[in-house]
């Protein structure tokens, strides 16, 4: 493991179960991997621009000229596409919000899942770029999405693992602090994620 690249979303800090349990993740790989470099990308504190018409334009040109003159734009989502191909593990850390992601994790999608980077379109169909990693994802949610009548309602795990396969990240584990609204099972939804961090095949 040379690079662990962490993606923090939840603004609430200290109370986010996501990001208590994506500190747990952090420490098993610096136990496990002393020399492993971790970012920890926290899109709270620095956050990302939804993509505007010159960015747009700017990642997504084929025209060498048209690219050359719009670099400036396309400057973030190089270092964002870049720190990402340069991962050997990406943990996505996020609550759910209505169902889905929040659009701070959405705007950082849309600036590093880019055609010629981390994906191309060949004769055969789509190729992903972003070849042998492995994901993590660290999921709040204040029900509970693996059993039960809302399973279907889930638009979190079914969309991070469609669009991380789209690039070509295949091997994803779940982690879910769940039931963060049912104090019963608030209670434990914490330190029950973090137990099953020590078993994750890091
Ligand atoms: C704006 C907003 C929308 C939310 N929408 C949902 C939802 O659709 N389903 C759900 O189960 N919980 C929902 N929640 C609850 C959060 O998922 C829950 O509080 C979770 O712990 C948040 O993650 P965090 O602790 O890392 O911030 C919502 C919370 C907020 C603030």
């Amino acid at each position: 493991m040379k690079q662990t690249l962490i993606i923090d979303v939840s603004p609430r800090g200290q109370e986010s179960a996501s990001r208590k349990v994506a500190s747990k993740v952090e420490a098993r790989i610096q136990a496990q991997y002393p020399t492993a470099k971790i970012i920890r990308r926290d899109l709270v504190r620095q956050s990302v621009p939804h993509l505007d018409s010159v960015t747009l334009k700017a990642i997504s040109t084929k025209d060498a000229e048209e690219s050359q003159r719009l670099k400036e734009s396309a400057t973030l989502s190089d270092e964002l596409t870049g720190e990402l191909l340069a991962s050997d593990l990406l943990v996505i850390a996020t609550p759910m919000w209505n169902f889905g992601i929040p659009s701070l994790l959405k705007a950082w999608i849309d600036l590093v899942v880019r055609p010629g980077k981390t994906f191309s379109y060949t004769q055969d169909g789509v190729l992903g770029l972003a070849k042998g990693k492995k994901a993590i994802l660290v999921l709040a949610s204040g029900g509970v999405f693996t059993e039960g009548p809302w399973q279907s309602w889930d638009f979190v795990e079914p969309y991070l693992r469609k669009i991380l396969s789209f690039i070509g990240i295949d091997s994803v584990q779940t982690v879910r602090a769940e039931g963060m609204n049912i104090p019963p099972l608030a209670l434990n939804a914490v330190s029950d994620a973090e137990r099953v961090v020590e078993s994750l095949a890091i």
